[in-house]
C-alpha cells in the first residue's frame, strides 16, 4: 500500500495529468525508444506514429492519478490493459524500465513543478501500480500456460 502522502500529492497532480498527460507519455516512449530500443517489436508502431497509445497510457495515467484510493474502481481498465500486456509479451523485468523513463518524462514536460516530492511519490505510486499489473500478469500467463 501507498502511503496517505503519496496518495495526497499523486491526486494533487491530477489537473495538470490531464492537461499535459499525452505530451508526458509521448516523451516516456520517445526516451524509452531511444534507451532501449528492442522493445520496439511488442509495439505497434502505427499506433505510436498516430498518437493513439500515448493517448491511451495517458487515459490509464489520469485515471489511477484520481482513482490511487480506489483500485476496484480501475478493474475493467486493469483486466484490457493486462491482456494486451500478455498478448504482446510484457515482462515483470521490463516494470522498471517503464517506470524510470515514465519519472524522466515527467521531469521533462512538467519543469519545475515535478519537485522532488511529485517525482517521489510518483515512483512510489508507479510502482504499486506495476505490482498490480505483474500480479495480474502472471494469473493470465499460468491460466494460459506461457510464463
Ligand atoms: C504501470 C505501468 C503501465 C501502464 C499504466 C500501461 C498502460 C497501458 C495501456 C493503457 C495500454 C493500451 C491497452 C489497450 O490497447 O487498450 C498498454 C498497452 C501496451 N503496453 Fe503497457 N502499461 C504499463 C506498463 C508497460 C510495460 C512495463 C511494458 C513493457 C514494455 C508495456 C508495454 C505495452 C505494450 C507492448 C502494449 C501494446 C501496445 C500496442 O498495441 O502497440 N506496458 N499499456
Amino acid at each position: 500500500m501507498v502511503s496517505q502522502k503519496t496518495i495526497d500529492i499523486v491526486k494533487s497532480t491530477a489537473p495538470i495529468l490531464k492537461k499535459e498527460g499525452k505530451k508526458i507519455t509521448s516523451r516516456m516512449y520517445e526516451i524509452m525508444f531511444e534507451k532501449h530500443p528492442e522493445v520496439k517489436s511488442q509495439f505497434d508502431m502505427s499506433a505510436q506514429a498516430d498518437g493513439s497509445q500515448p493517448a491511451k497510457l495517458a487515459t490509464a495515467v489520469y485515471a489511477y492519478a484520481t482513482h490511487i484510493d480506489d483500485l476496484a474502481s480501475l478493474k475493467s481498465a486493469v483486466e484490457t490493459i493486462a491482456h494486451r500486456h500478455v498478448q504482446t509479451h510484457v515482462q515483470p523485468e521490463q516494470y522498471p524500465v517503464v517506470g524510470e523513463c515514465m519519472l524522466e518524462a515527467m521531469k521533462d514536460v512538467l519543469r519545475e513543478d515535478a519537485t522532488p516530492e511529485v517525482i517521489a511519490a510518483w515512483a512510489e505510486a508507479y510502482q504499486a501500480l506495476a505490482e498490480v499489473f505483474i500480479n495480474r500478469e502472471h494469473k493470465i500467463y499460468e491460466e494460459e500456460g506461457v510464463s
